[in-house]
């Protein structure tokens, strides 16, 4: 593996999600591994788990780790060929990533989408410019369109707490203040297409998702049929892809409540988090035993730690 982009990256998931949960019995299997290596994170945009998650991942490891929030301290960086440079932008991706690459072994970024412009969202502006020009592997912390360490913490958790072999799973668009990015939606739906469980998509109409990644899937519009027997409620807003970066809708109806879970088979809710409380999910759907977003989250540092792990094995 040259980077870790995207999920297609995984040649073998079950063996990958084997390995993760290997790594978290003892995490300090292979401390010597990243010894005298750097792993350096950029962040275009704000970030708590994903950030922490996978610092501690780098440490587990023996990496040393830098960590720049280029969106608010770097430069602002331009990444046309062949521009004339007389405006705002004082840095180019060229000089940037060759520069960077310099400093570290490994190079993380994450890079929201712009929910403005679907066309450069789609062509994963930043994130592969870096790889363009960077020498060094990268990890994507979310990019325009994926988040390949959140679905892999994810495919972790379903495995750790299922309890039938082919449970259904429900990706349930929630409402949120804000236009949210699919990235994680996106990421989810192609991890659960490469797992054993029944996948049902519900949202309101006008939400309906890259059509490229839901393939032939439909959609259930009704939520509550849709959670009928779900073993696993994974809870996300995001915008309406079709109208781009538009919010549709912010109707409460749609807010996870404990009337709703009730409809499941005793199912487990999860949220990549953040998550606005008595918004997208009410109190007591969040402090009930059925809530699994918090071990959902400890899942980040050994998805990270297998990413960061494999991609080290270069330099073995
Ligand atoms: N789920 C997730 O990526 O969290 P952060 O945005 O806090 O990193």
């Amino acid at each position: 593996m040259k980077h870790y982009l995207d999920i297609t990256a995984i040649d073998h998931v079950q063996s990958w999600i084997d390995q993760a949960l290997q790594l978290k019995v003892d995490p300090f299997q292979f401390e010597s591994l990243g010894k005298k290596r750097t792993l350096c994170m950029l962040f275009f945009n704000p970030s708590l788990r994903t950030r922490l998650s996978t610092q501690k991942a780098a440490m587990n490891l023996g990496m040393q780790v830098m960590v720049m929030n280029f969106g608010s301290e770097g430069w602002q960086l331009e990444f046309e060929d062949g521009s004339i440079m007389d405006a705002g932008k004082a840095e180019h991706i060229k000089e940037a990533a060759a520069v960077v690459s310099q400093y570290c072994d490994i190079l993380a970024i994450r890079a929201f989408a712009s929910l403005t412009d679907r066309e450069q969202d789609e062509a994963e502006l930043v994130l592969n410019s870096f790889k363009k020009y960077a020498t060094v592997p990268i990890v994507n912390m979310e990019s325009a369109t994926a988040h390949p360490l959140q679905a892999l913490a994810d495919a972790i958790t379903i495995t750790e707490f299922k309890k039938v072999e082919r449970p259904k799973v429900v990706l349930s668009w929630a409402p949120h203040p804000k236009a949210l990015p699919h990235a994680v939606a996106n990421s989810f739906v192609k991890m659960m297409q490469l797992q054993n469980v029944n996948l049902v998509i519900t949202h309101p109409e006008g939400y309906e998702l890259d059509p490229a990644i839901t393939k032939d899937m439909s959609v259930e519009y009704d939520q509550q049929n849709a959670f009928k027997d779900a073993d696993f409620v994974y809870v996300k807003n995001w915008s309406s892809y079709k109208n781009y970066g538009k919010v549709l809708s912010k109707d409460k109806n749609w807010m996870i409540t404990q009337q709703k879970m009730q409809l499941t088979n005793n199912g487990k809710l999860m949220h990549c988090l953040p998550v606005r409380r008595n918004m997208v999910i009410e109190d007591a759907v969040l402090d009930s035993d059925n809530s699994i977003v918090i071990e959902q989250a400890n899942n980040r540092t050994f998805a990270a730690q297998l990413v960061l792990k494999k991609l080290l094995g270069r330099y073995e």
